[in-house]
């Protein structure tokens, strides 16, 4: 019996049977707020947690930063990168570290892929387009767009099933095929996971947004960023959401970004630059 899109939401929203992030995050979260709060006192909370400091440190210190130097301190890191990097980087290495890393039939290692493609991708936008303080959340939103996906699979898996089934019969998007199958979509339910996980508002909506960016209100920009971001992972054929079909970009995005052949091109030319770091995020991710 699949279930319906209430049940999904009630099952997403509750939370009982999800995995949990680490307290430390939501305080981060709090913290970085404040504009008076210090950079050691983030520290401080950080290290409370010692896996979570070990993670956030090994990808501070991961080709994807690219410092010359180690930077051996929480502390440190939001020195350099800056409370809302770091607040992102904590989040970041909470969701990887909940979600089991692997799964049967679908490939989570091509998940991640395309993930990181959109993430790589959604930064180079922002940096190209000259958008600051869009591109501070840009990876982030890119990597975790759709982490409702990863949900669907892991705690709905009848209903997974029921929705790849469909996709292969109909040959149509993953996304349509959810809504037909299950009445809701990995963009509605990454978003009731975001709520639940407390994620900034900023990276919430580009989850719940990225396939409606014309309809988006908040964080326009960012969810149209991560919009085209998702389409260019899927142009370069970078890892798989699940489907074959590649979905058009959304015309609202296209001229309200100021997009042109250029910027596409430039922003693919950087992508293909740093696939190798592809490799080593999905190691760190997968260990
Ligand atoms: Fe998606
Ligand atoms: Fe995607």
């Amino acid at each position: 019996m699949l279930r319906d899109p209430e049940q999904i939401q009630r099952i997403v929203e509750d939370g009982r049977d999800l995995p949990t992030l680490s307290v430390v995050v939501t305080r981060v979260s709090e913290m970085v707020r404040d504009p008076r709060v210090s950079a050691a006192a983030v520290g401080r909370v950080i290290s409370e947690d010692q896996a979570l400091t070990a993670k956030v440190l090994k990808l501070v210190n991961s080709s994807f930063y690219g410092f010359p130097q180690r930077v051996n301190s929480v502390t440190r890191a939001i020195v350099i990168l800056g409370f809302n990097r770091v607040r992102n980087l904590t989040l970041t290495a909470s969701v990887l570290g909940a979600l089991p890393a692997r799964h049967g039939a679908f490939s989570v290692a091509s998940f991640w892929a395309h993930s990181v493609a959109t993430a790589i991708a959604s930064d180079s936008l922002a940096k190209i387009l000259r958008l600051p303080a869009e591109a501070e959340d840009a990876f982030v939103s890119g990597l975790l767009h759709d982490i409702g996906k990863l949900m669907t699979i892991h705690f709905f898996k009848e209903e997974f099933e029921a929705v790849m089934k469909t996709v292969v019969e109909k040959n149509c998007l993953v996304v349509e095929a959810e809504q037909e199958t299950i009445g809701t979509t990995h963009a509605h339910i990454g978003g009731w996971l975001s709520q639940r996980w407390n994620f900034p508002e900023s990276i919430a909506a580009s989850v719940r947004m990225h396939h409606q960016p014309d309809l988006s209100h908040q964080h326009r920009r960012l969810v149209m960023i991560v919009h085209v971001a998702d389409i260019l992972a899927r142009a370069l054929g970078l890892g798989s959401g699940g489907d074959m079909r590649i979905p058009v970009v959304d015309e609202a995005s296209w001229r309200e970004l100021g997009l042109t052949r250029e910027v596409l091109d430039q922003c693919m030319k950087e992508m293909l630059d740093r696939v190798e770091q592809t490799e080593e995020f999905i190691e760190m991710v997968t260990q």
